[in-house]
C-alpha cells in the first residue's frame, strides 16, 4: 500500500515559498484493496451528471453517492490534513511539506490571497478521479487582515452583536483569501491567567462564553454556508484545555465529570446548538484519557448526546502526541485510539494516512467508523458549495482588506472592550487642551497591539496609541519610552521624568508583548516585569496625575501598579484600531463600557480565583490568606464608567412559581450623569441549598444598552426555571429542585421560590 500512496503523491515544488506548482498530476487509479474497495465505474454518459455532482439533489444523497464510488485510499485521504504554504506558526514549525496528495481532505492554508489555493484546488478538482475539492482551513481568530481585539477583550465588551459583526468582517476577508474554514471560536474556560491561551477565549464564565461562542459561530457561518463570505466555524479545544495544570501549556488536566459538565462542556453545547460545522479535539489529557482519544467526550457526548453531525479535527499533531502522553506505543496505535474515539480528521501528522488501511485489515478499526468520518467531511464540502464553486476569485486586495467599514467595526469593538479599572479624582476623561506626557514601552508600539494569532495582520496596519492620541489632542503629545518591556535598563527613566515634569498629566502605557500570551506562552507570575512597575514608581515622584494604560493578553497582578496610579484603563490587545480607540476613551469621546470577564487577583498567589466558585465550609472568617487579602483586586463583571447609573428596586412578576411558569424580573436603570453611556445589566442566580452544591452565584443573562444622559430604561430577565434554575450532574443529566433561589443584580438580592 505504501508504494501506492507514494504513487499518489503530487510533487509540488517550491510550495513553502508559495510559488506556482509544477509537476505531474498525481492521479493513478487506486489499487482497489479488497473487493468492497474496488473503484466504482464512473458515469460514461456525459450529459447526465453523476448524482454527487448534481447540485439539485439533497446533500445526504450526494454524500452517499460519492462515498459509494470511493476507493479505500480515496476515503482515507479525506481524513487527513496537510499544510500548504509558509507555516508561520512558531509553535508548530514542522518539516516543509513538499508532497501533498491531491486527494487530501483538507489543507491548513498559509497564503495571503487565493492564488495558491486555486492552483492546489485545480489538482484536486480537475486531475483526480473523483474531483473532490479540498477544504482550506486557517486560524482566523480575531480578524484576518483587519485585526480586531483579542477574544478576551471581545468578551469584556459584553456585546455579542458587535462581536458577530467583527466575525463577519473576518469571514469576508478570509473567504476572499481562499479560506473555507476557521479554527475559531475558542470556547475554553480559563481561570488561570498564567496560561497564555486565556487570551484566546472569552474568560472564566461558561454562560458568557456560550453566548459569545454561539454568536461567533452564527456570524462566521451565516444562514447558508455556500453563500459568498461565509466560512465554517470550529469550536475548540474540545475539551477542558483551559484547565491546564499550573497554567502551563499542553500539560494534563484534572477535571471531574461534574466540573466537565458544569464548566467546560456548556460553551461547546451552545456552539453545537448554534450550528458549528466542526469541533477541534484538545491536546490535554483529561484525567487519564487525552482529549484526542476520548470516546466519552467525542462520541458519547458530542455525537450521540448532542447529535453533532459535523466532524472533529485533531489539534496540530495531537494524534502522534498520544505517544508522548503515554497512551499509544506507536503511531499506528495512536491512529487507532483516535479514530475509534471519534476523531475524524488527523491534523498534519498523517498517521491516518499511514496506518488506517492496516488497522482496517487487522479489524482494529471498522469500515463503518471510517465511512462515518468520511461522510461527515464530505457533508461539509457539499454544504460549503465547494463542488459547485471550488475556486476563489482572485480580486485585488484593496477590494477586500482593511475596508473603512471593517476598520470602523474593529474600532467600535476595541472601544467597547476597554475596562476602566480605577479613576480616582475623575482624572479621566482628559481635557483635550491639557499637556500629556505619553510614556512607556507600549506608547508608540504597533505590533504588540495585535496580540497573538493575528492572522495576516501587519504591524504597519496598526495605529499606535501615540498617533491616536495626537490625532485628538489640541496640544501635541510629548513622548518618552522610559524603558523596554522587560530587562533592567533604567537609563530612559530620567528623560521620562523630565517629560512628565513638563506636563499636566502622565499617560503611562505598559503591558505585555504579543508573544507573552497565546499558545505556548505561559508565565509564572502575571505581574508586569519589575522595570515597568519601577518606571511608574519613579514617575509618581513627580507628583503628576498618572493614568496607566495597560495592553496585555491576560488578567494581571496589579498589586503594585493599581495603588500607585490615579487611573487605570485596561485596553487588552486592541488590534489595528487600538490607538484611536484608546484616545477616544481617554478623552471622553467614548464612555468606557467594558466589564471584566476574568477576575484580576490580588496577587498571582490567589490563582485560581474566579467569581463562580462553590462556598467554603467556614465562610468568611477562616481559611483566608494570612499575608494578603483573600478577595480579588477586581472581580468578574467589574468596570467603571464616566457616568453614574442608578439602579431602581429589582421586582419580580411572581415570587412563587412552578417549573412550568415563566417569571420576569425587572430593574429600571437611569443614567444619572451628564454623559451618554452603555450599561450592561448582569443577572445572576444563586441556589443556596441544593443536593448537589452550586456556585455562590452564576451569570444567567445580560443586556447591554445605550442610555443617554438622563435616560432610564427597564431591563428584564425572563426566567425559564428549567433553563435558569436547574443543574446537571456528572452524567450530564439535568435536575431541578424546589426551594428558594436568589436573583442577584449589582448589590441587590431578591428571593424567589420554586414550588412542587
Ligand atoms: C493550536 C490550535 C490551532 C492549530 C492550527 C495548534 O497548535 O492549538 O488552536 O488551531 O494549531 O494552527
Amino acid at each position: 500500500m505504501k508504494r501506492n500512496f507514494i504513487a499518489c503523491f503530487l510533487l509540488l515544488t517550491s510550495l513553502a515559498a508559495g510559488a506556482k506548482q509544477q509537476g505531474e498530476t498525481s492521479m493513478t487509479l487506486p489499487d482497489g484493496n479488497g473487493s468492497s474497495r474496488e473503484p466504482v465505474e464512473l458515469n460514461r454518459n456525459k450529459r447526465q451528471p453523476l448524482p454527487y455532482k448534481d447540485a439539485t439533489l439533497p446533500v445526504e444523497t450526494r454524500v452517499e453517492d460519492l462515498l459509494s464510488r470511493m476507493t479505500l485510499y480515496e476515503k482515507i485521504a479525506q481524513l487527513n490534513q496537510y499544510t500548504l504554504g509558509n507555516n508561520d506558526n512558531v509553535n508548530n514549525i514542522d518539516e516543509v511539506v513538499d508532497k501533498i496528495p491531491s486527494e487530501t481532505g483538507s489543507l491548513i492554508y498559509f497564503g495571503d490571497n487565493a492564488s495558491l489555493r486555486n492552483a492546489m484546488q485545480k489538482k484536486a478538482v480537475e486531475e483526480t478521479r473523483l474531483g473532490i475539492p479540498i477544504l482550506f482551513g486557517f486560524d482566523v481568530i480575531h480578524g484576518f487582515r483587519t485585526v480586531y481585539p483579542i477574544p478576551l477583550a471581545i468578551g469584556a465588551s459584553w456585546n455579542p452583536g458587535l462581536a458577530g459583526e467583527a466575525c463577519r468582517v473576518a469571514a469576508m476577508e478570509a473567504w476572499h483569501a481562499g479560506i473555507d474554514w476557521t479554527f475559531s471560536p475558542m470556547v475554553d474556560i480559563a481561570r488561570d491567567a498564567r496560561w497564555g491561551r486565556i487570551a484566546e477565549g472569552y474568560g472564566e464564565d461558561p454562560y458568557l462564553t456560550s453566548v459569545f461562542g454561539a454568536a461567533s459561530v452564527k456570524a462566521y457561518q451565516g444562514d447558508d454556508l455556500s453563500e459568498p463570505g461565509n466560512i465554517a466555524a470550529c469550536l475548540k479545544h474540545y475539551v477542558g484545555y483551559g484547565a491546564s495544570e499550573a497554567g502551563r501549556d499542553y500539560v494534563p488536566t484534572e477535571i471531574s465529570r461534574q466540573t466537565l459538565w458544569d464548566t467546560y462542556l456548556p460553551p461547546f453545547e451552545a456552539g453545537i446548538k448554534a450550528g458549528a460545522a466542526t469541533v477541534m479535539s484538545s491536546f490535554n489529557n483529561i484525567s487519564g484519557i487525552p482529549g484526542s482519544a476520548n470516546h466519552y467526550t467525542m462520541t458519547e457526548v458530542l455525537k450521540e448526546k448532542w447529535n453533532h453531525d459535523g466532524f472533529v479535527v485533531a489539534d496540530w499533531n495531537a494524534v502522534v502526541q498520544l505517544i508522548s502522553q503515554g497512551m499509544a506505543k506507536d503511531g499506528k496505535e495512536a491512529a487507532m485510539y483516535a479514530i475509534n474515539a471519534g476523531l475524524d480528521m488527523d491534523m498534519v501528522d498523517n498517521l491516518y494516512m499511514q496506518h488506517l488501511e492496516a488497522l482496517l485489515n487487522e479489524g482494529k478499526v471498522s469500515m463503518e467508523r471510517v465511512d462515518d468520518a468520511v461522510r461527515r467531511i464530505l457533508k461539509l464540502k457539499f454544504e460549503l458549495g465547494l463542488f459547485e464553486n471550488p475556486y476563489t476569485e482572485e480580486k485585488p486586495e484593496s477590494e477586500w482588506v482593511l475596508l473603512p467599514e471593517s476598520l470602523e467595526t474593529a474600532r467600535n469593538l476595541a472601544e467597547e472592550s476597554m475596562v476602566l479599572l480605577k479613576n480616582d479624582g475623575d482624572v479621566l476623561p482628559l481635557e483635550k487642551d491639557c499637556k500629556v506626557a505619553l510614556i512607556g514601552p507600549m506608547a508608540r508600539n504597533q505590533k504588540d497591539l495585535l496580540g497573538s494569532w493575528f492572522g495576516r495582520g501587519r504591524a504597519e496596519d496598526v495605529t499606535s496609541i501615540y498617533d491616536g492620541l495626537n490625532e485628538v489632542m489640541e496640544t501635541s503629545v510629548a513622548y518618552a519610552p522610559g524603558c523596554d518591556f522587560d530587562g533592567s535598563d533604567t537609563s530612559g527613566f530620567a528623560e521620562a521624568v523630565r517629560v512628565a515634569s513638563e506636563s499636566d498629566v502622565v499617560v503611562l502605557c505598559l503591558g505585555e508583548k504579543r508573544n507573552w500570551s497565546g499558545e505556548n506562552a505561559s508565565r509564572s507570575t502575571i505581574a508586569l516585569p519589575g522595570i515597568q512597575e519601577d518606571l511608574l514608581m519613579t514617575l509618581k515622584e513627580t507628583g503628576k496625575p498618572i493614568v496607566v494604560v495597560l495592553s496585555n493578553g491576560r488578567s494581571l497582578d496589579l498589586t503594585r501598579i493599581s495603588p500607585a496610579a490615579d487611573a487605570v484603563l485596561e485596553t487588552w490587545q486592541p488590534g489595528v484600531m487600538g490607538g484611536p480607540a484608546v484616545a477616544s476613551v481617554l478623552t471622553g469621546g467614548t464612555n468606557p463600557s467594558g466589564r471584566l470577564t476574568v477576575t484580576f487577583p490580588y496577587t498571582t498567589g490567589q490563582i485560581p480565583v474566579y467569581y463562580n466558585h462553590r462556598e467554603s465550609g467556614r465562610r468568611g472568617s477562616q481559611g483566608l490568606y494570612q499575608d494578603i487579602p483573600s478577595t480579588p483586586m477586581y472581580e468578574f463583571g467589574y468596570g467603571l464608567s464616566y457616568t453614574d447609573y442608578e439602579y431602581g428596586q429589582v421586582t419580580v412578576s411572581a415570587d412563587s412559581f412552578t417549573v412550568n411558569d415563566r417569571i420576569t424580573a425587572s430593574v429600571t436603570v437611569r443614567n444619572a450623569g451628564d454623559m451618554d453611556g452603555k450599561e450592561t445589566v448582569q443577572w445572576y442566580i444563586c441556589d443556596p441549598y441544593s443536593s448537589l452544591t452550586r456556585p455562590v452565584k452564576e451569570l444567567k443573562h445580560f443586556e447591554k444598552r445605550l442610555l443617554k444622559a438622563g435616560e432610564e430604561y427597564t431591563f428584564t430577565f425572563e426566567i425559564d426555571p428549567m433553563r435558569d434554575l436547574s443543574f446537571v450532574n456528572g452524567e450530564g443529566e439535568r435536575f431541578i429542585e424546589p426551594g428558594d433561589f436568589y436573583i442577584m443584580v449589582k448589590d441587590q438580592k431578591v428571593r424567589i421560590t420554586l414550588t412542587e
